[in-house]
C-alpha cells in the first residue's frame, strides 16, 4: 500500500509512523520510536501489520431486545432512566451517571467498558487519557464525536454528517469504585440501556473496545486477539473487535493492530454503503 502525506499525518495522530523499511516490499506501519522512548534517531519498532483478512461473518449469539419498559424508550426517557437508575450498588458511589455522547444517528458506535474517575466527574465517556487516544484514533479515520452533543439531553442536534460521527457508550453507566472491573451482575443489570442505545442509533458499524464490550455484545470470553480481524454481527449490525485504548496505552506496539482494526471497520462501512448504492 502506498501512503499519501495526508494518511501519514493521520497515522501520526495515533502515534504510528509509516516506515520504509530496507528490503521490505511495502512500507510498514510501525509504532514511532519516540513513543516508546527509544529516541528520535532510532528506527521505529516494526510491528507486522496483518493484511485485513476477508471479512468472516460469525453468527450473532442472540441477545434479546432491551428488556421491559426500556425497549420502547426514546432518547429523553432513556437518559432519565439511566440518571435515576439504582439497579446495582454502583449508584451509591457514583458522582453521576455517564450516559453516552455523540450524534444520535451516528454511523459509528463505539462501545467501551465503564466510566473512570474523570468520566464520573464530567459525565461524559472517554475524557481521560484513554479518551485522548480514542479521539486521535477516530480523527485518523476522519471521525469525531460531537463534543457536547448528548443524545436525549434536549440540546438541538447539530447538522454534522452522521457518516462522520460516532456515538460513544459504555457497557456500564456508572463508575466501578477504584476503576475495578465490572462485575457480571452489574453488566447484566446495565445491558438493557446499551441495547436500547444501539437500537436507537442503528449504527452502520460497532467498534467493541476491550473484553467487557465483547462479553456484553458477543457473549464471548475469547481473548481479543482471537476475535479481532474479522467482522462479527450484533443485531444485524457489523461489529469489529479491537483493543481497549487503556490497553493500547500500556502496550504501544499493539497500536498498529488497532489501526488494522480501524481499517477493517472502515472497509466494512464503505463496502456496505457501496452495496446499498448498487441496490438503490
Ligand atoms: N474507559 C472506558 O471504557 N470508558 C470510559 O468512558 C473511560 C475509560
Amino acid at each position: 500500500m502506498s501512503w499519501t502525506e495526508h494518511q501519514r499525518a493521520m497515522l501520526a495522530e495515533m502515534g504510528l509512523r509509516v516506515w520504509d523499511a530496507p528490503g521490505a516490499q511495502e512500507p510498514v506501519v510501525a509504532v514511532a520510536a519516540e513513543a516508546v522512548g527509544a529516541g528520535p534517531a532510532s528506527r521505529p519498532i516494526a510491528v507486522p501489520v496483518t493484511v485485513a483478512p476477508q471479512p468472516h461473518i460469525v453468527s450473532p449469539p442472540g441477545m434479546d431486545r432491551a428488556p421491559g419498559a426500556v425497549a420502547t424508550m426514546d432518547w429523553p426517557a432513556l437518559r432519565d432512566a439511566v440518571a435515576a437508575c439504582t439497579a446495582c450498588s454502583l449508584h451509591q458511589s457514583r458522582r453521576q451517571t455517564v450516559f453516552g455522547v455523540g450524534h444520535p444517528q451516528a454511523h459509528w458506535m463505539i462501545v467501551g467498558e465503564a466510566p473512570g474517575e474523570e468520566e464520573d466527574r464530567r459525565g461524559e465517556p472517554f475524557v481521560g487519557r484513554s479518551g485522548q487516544l480514542l479521539d486521535n484514533m477516530l480523527r485518523a479515520i476522519g471521525l469525531s464525536r460531537q463534543a457536547g452533543t448528548l443524545a436525549g439531553s434536549g440540546e438541538s442536534s447539530a447538522p454534522e454528517d452522521p457518516a462522520k460521527q460516532v456515538f460513544i457508550a459504555n457497557t456500564l453507566k456508572c463508575r466501578p469504585p477504584g476503576n475495578r472491573n465490572p462485575a457480571p451482575d452489574e453488566l447484566a443489570r446495565c445491558e438493557g440501556f446499551l441495547i436500547r442505545q444501539i437500537e436507537l442509533v442503528r449504527p452502520k458499524i460497532i467498534l467493541a473496545m476491550g473484553r467487557f464490550a465483547v462479553q456484553s455484545l458477543l457473549r464471548s470470553t475469547a481473548p481479543i486477539g482471537q476475535l479481532r480481524g474479522r467482522v462479527h454481527h450484533y443485531q444485524g449490525v457489523p461489529l469489529v473487535v479491537t483493543y481497549h485504548p487503556a490497553y493500547l496505552l500500556r502496550n504501544l506496539p499493539e497500536k498498529a493492530r488497532a489501526w488494522d482494526d480501524l481499517c477493517l471497520a472502515l472497509d466494512t462501512v464503505e463496502a456496505s454503503a457501496a452495496h446499498a448504492a448498487r441496490g438503490a
